[in-house]
């Protein structure tokens, strides 16, 4: 049996009792998953996992990803990580030297410093994320987590049926744009391997008959409205949606092992000196199909 302790009532809990080195039994695997789907956001301590021992883990919680970095930038130059699975979270190189201050690489990373849910500019989304970290920060670099469900469900009830139907454009690039990526400079196959997707702005969640409010920094616009009336929209629900009360903020220990779910949690990074090295992985399940029709 899984230690599953609160951290608050209803978002994040922190587990023990448990090796994630050894292949998770059925029985584990179904405790997670229950735990992930009451809780969202899963704090495991004390797991210093391999490449291959994350990706068993995360094969608990459905199919993986290919990870955008290998597969847009990377595909023809070596990376610091052996799967392609494994999104590369990290200020280092394939050698595992600190990267240059002009690296592409810094810049792309940057935009997880922007609130956001993984991977919602692809047709279908992430459900899980597994993040495993192997090297922090001594200061800075916590990673911070909202709770979508409970954000949603104190919405004002007029806001709530104005955009409970609202479809939004979801765009790998936008979200680079805002954080100093040069989208001219790019090339114009990067963009055609990832171009813009539609996604509810609100989720029905499968478990549990709540809703979620869908929101990230990679929405560019929403459907049917002008660029204001959408940008509006979309800085009034942020700010909403990123008060203090539903935050939890974490703050990364060597072989921590933190678990979230994309479809009712948002997240970001946070600033962190540059000259320290970071170091994490990061595996991400495939949620069972777009969220609308294309
Ligand atoms: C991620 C992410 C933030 C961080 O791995 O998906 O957004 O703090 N990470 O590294
Ligand atoms: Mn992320």
């Amino acid at each position: 049996m899984l230690e599953v302790t609160p951290v608050r009532e209803d978002f994040v809990a922190e587990i023990a009792g448990v090796d994630l080195c050894a292949p998770p039994t059925p029985e584990i695997a179904r405790e997670l998953r229950a735990a992930l789907d009451q809780y969202a956001v899963l704090v495991i301590p004390s797991q210093p996992l391999n490449e291959a021992q994350q990706l068993k883990v995360a094969e608990v919680f459905g199919p993986l990803e290919v990870s955008v970095g290998a597969s847009i930038y990377n595909a023809k130059r070596p990376r610091r990580l052996d799967h392609a699975q494994l999104s590369d979270i990290s200020n280092l190189d394939e050698s595992g030297k600190l990267l240059e201050p002009g690296d592409i690489r810094r810049l792309i990373n940057l935009s997880n410093q922007l609130w956001h849910t993984d991977s919602s500019f692809k047709k279908t989304p992430a459900s899980a994320s597994l993040l495993s970290a192997q090297e922090v920060a001594p200061v800075g670099g916590a990673t911070e987590f909202a709770d979508m469900r409970t954000v949603w469900d104190t919405l004002d009830p007029a806001l709530q049926s104005r955009i409970g139907d609202l479809i939004a454009v979801h765009d790998y690039f936008y979200s680079r744009s805002l954080t100093g990526f040069d989208l001219d400079g790019i090339p114009p196959e990067w963009r055609e391997m990832q171009p813009p997707v539609k996604q509810v702005l609100v989720r029905t969640l499968p478990h549990g008959n709540r809703r979620s409010l869908y929101l990230a920094s990679h929405i560019r616009s929403i459907e049917g409205m002008d660029d204001e009336e959408s940008k509006a929209l979309l800085d009034e629900l942020m700010a909403l949606a990123t008060q203090q009360q539903f935050i939890y903020r974490h703050r990364w220990r060597v072989g921590d092992l933190v678990i979230w779910d994309n479809r009712t949690t948002m997240h970001r990074g946070t600033k962190f000196d540059e000259k320290y090295r970071r170091a994490m992985r990061r595996a991400t399940v495939q949620d069972t199909g777009p969220t609308v029709l294309q």
